[in-house]
């Protein structure tokens, strides 16, 4: 493999991915669900906001059990979104803009209604048979292992007609596919190219770390730190369930494929400790995939002392090859704003922007949505409904895009399905760009000037000690030196770092000033000092 020297980075180590959940985007044929014709109208917001690509959750055929990562046909489109030929409109659209376009994959499991699966549950001696995950009762009778879904509830679901459990990693809408069979592994190339040969960029792989099952299928041990508070998946650590060496095998067989095909990009959606996360790069001779989503700006409290512990890390074990990445949001993810407040929400947009690794931004994050109050009858989130005590509901994070003061924030003509932020009156896309202080152009701002200045993309990265509630780092690239100092307190904090010489400030969370060795309370700033003559 060709490795790109320092002037000419691949796009997806100096780019920005924006994640878009199709149903909440744009509804174009008012019926209160986002589609593709609707993302295509808004692509030249899009692009304004200074994005390299987007990545699309899924929009395949599914009975929307999961919404969409429940797949019924990998290769074609759900009607709800469009045709094949509002997706070919759409990808010509992205690409006129300069955009690239990242698909979800979702290898791990299936629909129940997949045709697949249909035939593998109609009989025992039906070739699909074992493209699934069938297993007697154990001794006792009951189910096979003590495996949980990650939804709650038993992995295994009993299929009377045919007398076996069948295995769900999610909902037991949920089939989980078996990865050791070659004829899985050849219809899901076939799915890859499939996607490739029509023009996509790459894909973004669901649950990657799932695909493969330790073959013995022990139970899994206790987790001596599980309480009632948490989810019920983690009564046991997924040491059998999950992150199997095979699985290493596949993912650099996917990338082989994929790598057939020029600069394509695979994310992979890995939650592992660092030690086992980084082996997902596989090596230089055999790489898996580009970026294994690092969620840990997610995960951890919001604490300058533990980010830089994070951060420390997370870079320290990366592979010499491997490029990192950061994700402040997602579908199934709070929202930043509402766990940090809007005021840290701009520190942790100019952390995501500023540190080294390509970032992954959220649709809304930018707008600075936060806590979404949904009436209880109006949940939809599958995870939700099954634990409905633990306020883990992802529909907060998953409603439409508001994008202006027309009816339902003119989303859609009819009720969308799930409310808008409850102040998108005011938080809206066109109130935002009419206010030049708003989070919108503040996004915007700092993406234009990542774009302006490779030391924010592609430079060194160097983590300075910071004083207490301050995170301070220098990034670097070809004699551009810039420095980067958010305070992550609600009161000003005194950063002696920087008494002397006088820095132009490029870059403020508040409004922009002279630097005088103070952060105001939730000031976050980005500082070039004068180059020495
Ligand atoms: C991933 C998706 C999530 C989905 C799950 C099962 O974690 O991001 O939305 O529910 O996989 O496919």
């Amino acid at each position: 493999m060709r490795m790109a020297n320092e002037g000419e980075k691949p796009w997806w180590e100096r780019g920005v991915i924006y994640q878009i959940y199709p149903r909440s985007f744009q509804d174009s044929n008012g019926d209160g669900v986002g589609d593709l014709a609707g993302i295509e109208a808004r692509l030249d917001y899009v692009a304004a906001l200074g994005v390299d690509a987007i990545w699309l959750s899924p929009i395949f055929p599914s009975p929307m059990a999961d919404f969409g990562y429940d797949v019924a046909d990998y290769c074609g489109i759900d009607p709800l979104f469009g045709d094949f030929k509002a997706f070919d409109s759409l990808i010509s659209a992205v690409h006129a803009r300069g955009l690239k376009l990242l698909l979800d994959f979702v290898p791990n499991h299936t629909s129940d209604q997949h045709p697949w699966f249909l035939e593998s549950r109609s009989a025992r001696r039906n070739p699909k048979r074992d493209w699934y995950i069938w297993r007697d009762p154990s001794a006792d009778g009951g189910v096979p292992n003590n495996w949980i879904s990650d939804f709650g509830g038993s992995s295994w679901e009993w299929d009377e007609a045919t007398g076996q459990y069948y295995l769900h990693a999610f909902l037991k809408n949920q089939p989980d596919l078996n990865w050791r069979n070659p004829e899985v592994r050849e219809a899901m190339s076939a799915v890859l190219r499939f996607w490739l040969d029509r023009g996509v960029d790459g894909f973004r792989i669901d649950v990657l770390w799932h695909i493969v099952k330790h073959e013995a299928f022990p139970d899994n041990p206790l987790n001596p730190d599980w309480t009632p508070k948490i989810t019920e998946r983690d009564r046991l650590l997924q040491i059998f369930s999950t992150d199997q060496p095979e699985a290493h095998a596949i993912s650099a067989q996917i990338r082989d494929l994929v790598d057939e095909y020029g600069e394509r990009v695979l994310v992979g959606e890995i939650f592992l400790p660092n030690e086992r996360h980084s082996r997902w790069y596989g090596t230089p001779e055999r790489p898996q995939v580009h970026l294994p989503f690092n969620f840990q700006l997610i995960e951890n409290a919001w604490e300058a002392e533990r980010l830089r512990e994070v951060i420390a890390d997370y870079e320290a074990s990366l592979p010499d090859f491997g490029w990192p990445n950061w994700v402040l949001g997602s579908h199934d993810a709070p929202r930043i704003a509402a766990r940090i407040g809007e005021a840290q929400a701009r520190v942790a947009a100019m952390l995501l922007l500023t540190l080294r690794g390509t970032p992954t931004l959220y649709q809304g994050d930018e707008l600075g949505i936060g806590e979404v109050t949904i009436p209880p009858e109006r949940m939809r989130d599958p995870q939700h409904l099954r634990q409905p005590t633990l306020g883990i509901g992802r529909d907060r994070s998953r409603t439409p895009m508001p994008w202006n003061t027309r009816v339902n924030a003119g989303f859609s003509t009819a009720e969308p399905w799930l409310p808008p932020n409850d102040d998108w009156k005011k938080r809206n896309v066109a109130t935002q760009l009419a206010d030049p202080g708003s989070m919108l152009h503040f996004y915007r701002s700092l993406l234009a000037l990542r774009r302006a200045h490779p030391a924010l993309s592609v430079g060194s990265f160097r983590m300075l000690s910071g004083a207490r509630d301050v995170l301070a780092y220098v990034r670097e690239h070809d004699g551009e030196s810039l420095w980067v100092v958010l305070n992550l307190a609600s009161e000003a904090r005194r950063c002696e770092l920087f008494q002397e010489g006088v820095a132009e400030v490029l870059a403020s969370t508040l409004a922009t000033r002279p630097f005088d060795g103070t952060l105001m309370a939730d000031e976050g700033l980005v500082l070039r000092y004068g180059r020495e003559t």
